[in-house]
């Protein structure tokens, strides 16, 4: 535990914010999470997780019951906050280009009048969200008048899904600062930010100070990068299609080559979500703004081949039902843009079943959490909880969402459930041969 627990305060309880709310009171601090949405706060503020996320209602319940966690609207409670995370949404815009920034300015208004009742105490504003590179320093000139209150820039890299455990043990954390790191003004603000993180820093968790600018790319950086990754992969598997290769071997043996690494070259439908498609457009459209947009035809292209991917996938589903995809009873397994998530936001798994539903196929969909979302987004389609009602008497399956049920399904048992023993596997995780050797007539994206 931190030697002074500190008050800390984090506005906006989404899904950022309210995961570090709790890892904050999990660090030993005193917490308020405040938002204005009125039911999420009642929601939070009983202990319910308003979004599927393993180990958040056991940390929330933790946070409450030791009165170290509460949640409110009333932006009066951040009179006493030492500490205060910005934690808002930035949406794409919907009006052009770029990153919808009124959220955090919103927040700001909120925040300057509890500052000013400060009177000189040292504070720090601790921005989260994820801004286009030049947002921090903008937001700093609206605090500058206000004496003792420093901005940090603090990006987040926890994954949904696993998103407890990483904020609780990040890779490393990231100072942006915008005063020189070596002024007193600089010095006090990374020690600031060093107390709340005391618990992490003392489990080893490397930091990083640097300036706001550089901090902001490291985020999106490490998003486009990572989604490069991936869609390079996927480029390799439309190569593996057309020659016979398997991309799974060959993403596995080039994986082990150390400076390239395992992780991300799962080839399938591509990736979705809230972060991965959102910031590398923010990154495209922001090096655009300044005249680098040239240096970034690469993330042009890794949207592009995204795209492509799931336009392969519904390619697929109808050469697999002898180009006949009206009328054909098709069931999907899995919606939420990866497992363990009930987050469908440009999830490639829902818009291959809407594809294949707005082409006349019969979709029966199912997910272990993502089905109230389904349903509110994508009404045509038919949900069915139980994964054994949607296979029943399909004539195609399509495995989009690799949830640990879906791969660990039978293929003799499950070959009886349906009307033809045909899949695609979507997302590279089934054992073929076994699923031939079970009577399955198999597609894969990239695999003979
Ligand atoms: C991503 C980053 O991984 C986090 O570090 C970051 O903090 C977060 O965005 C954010 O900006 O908030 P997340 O969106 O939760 O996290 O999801 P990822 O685990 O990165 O997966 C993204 C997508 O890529 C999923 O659709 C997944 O199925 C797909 N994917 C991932 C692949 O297709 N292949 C892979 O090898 C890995």
């Amino acid at each position: 535990a931190p030697a002074r627990p500190l008050t800390v305060s984090v506005i906006g309880c989404g899904y950022l914010g309210a995961v570090h709310a709790a890892a904050m009171a999990e660090a030993g601090h005193r917490v308020i999470g405040l938002d204005v949405d009125a039911p999420r706060i009642a929601q939070l503020g009983s202990g319910r997780a308003p979004f599927h996320e393993p180990g958040l209602a056991e940390v929330l319940a933790s946070g409450l019951s030791r009165e170290a966690l509460s949640f409110t609207t009333d932006p009066a409670a951040l009179a006493d906050g030492d500490v205060h995370f910005l934690a808002l949404g930035t949406p794409q815009r919907t009006d052009g280009p770029g990153a919808d920034l009124s959220f955090l300015h919103a927040a700001l208004d909120a925040l300057i009048p509890q500052l000013r009742r400060r009177a000189g105490r040292t504070t720090l504003v601790v921005g989260k969200s994820t801004v286009p590179v030049g947002t921090a320093r903008e937001l700093a000139a609206r605090l500058a008048d206000l004496p003792g209150v420093h901005l940090v820039w603090n990006p987040e890299f926890l994954r949904e899904g696993r998103a407890v455990a990483d904020a609780l043990r990040p890779d490393r954390l990231v100072y942006g600062i915008g005063e020189d790191p070596h002024s007193p003004a600089g010095q006090e603000a990374v020690a600031a930010l060093d107390a709340v993180y005391r618990p992490m820093l003392e489990a080893g968790v490397p930091r990083r100070v640097m300036s706001y600018e550089s901090a902001e790319l490291v985020k999106v950086s490490a998003n486009s990068f990572l989604a490069t990754k991936i869609s390079f992969i996927n480029a390799v598997a439309a190569l593996c299609e057309r020659t016979g290769a398997d991309v799974a071997d060959v993403a596995d043996a080039i994986g082990m080559d150390e400076r390239i690494g395992p992780q991300f070259l799962r080839s399938g439908i591509g990736f979705g979500g809230g972060c991965l498609p959102k910031d590398l457009r923010a990154l495209l459209s922001r090096a655009e703004e300044l005249g680098a947009g040239d240096s970034f035809g690469v993330l042009r292209e890794v949207d592009a081949i995204n795209a492509g991917r799931r336009t392969r996938a519904v390619d697929l589903a109808r050469e697999a039902l002898d180009g006949q995809l009206a009328g054909a009873r098709v069931a999907v397994l899995g919606a939420a843009f990866k497992p363990d998530t009930d987050d469908v936001r440009d999830s490639p798994a829902l818009e291959i079943a809407r594809r294949l539903a707005a082409a006349g196929a019969r979709v029966r969909i199912t997910d272990p959490a993502a089905l109230p979302a389904v349903r509110r987004l994508a009404p045509e389609l038919t949900t069915e909880p139980d994964p054994q009602h949607a296979l029943r008497d399909a004539e195609l399956v399509l495995l989009l969402t690799e949830w640990p049920a879906y791969r660990a399904l039978d293929p003799r048992r499950t070959a009886r459930l349906v009307a033809r023993p045909r899949i695609i596997d979507g997302r590279g995780v089934l054992d073929l041969p076994r699923w031939r050797s079970a009577g399955w007539e198999c597609r894969a994206l990239g695999r003979p």
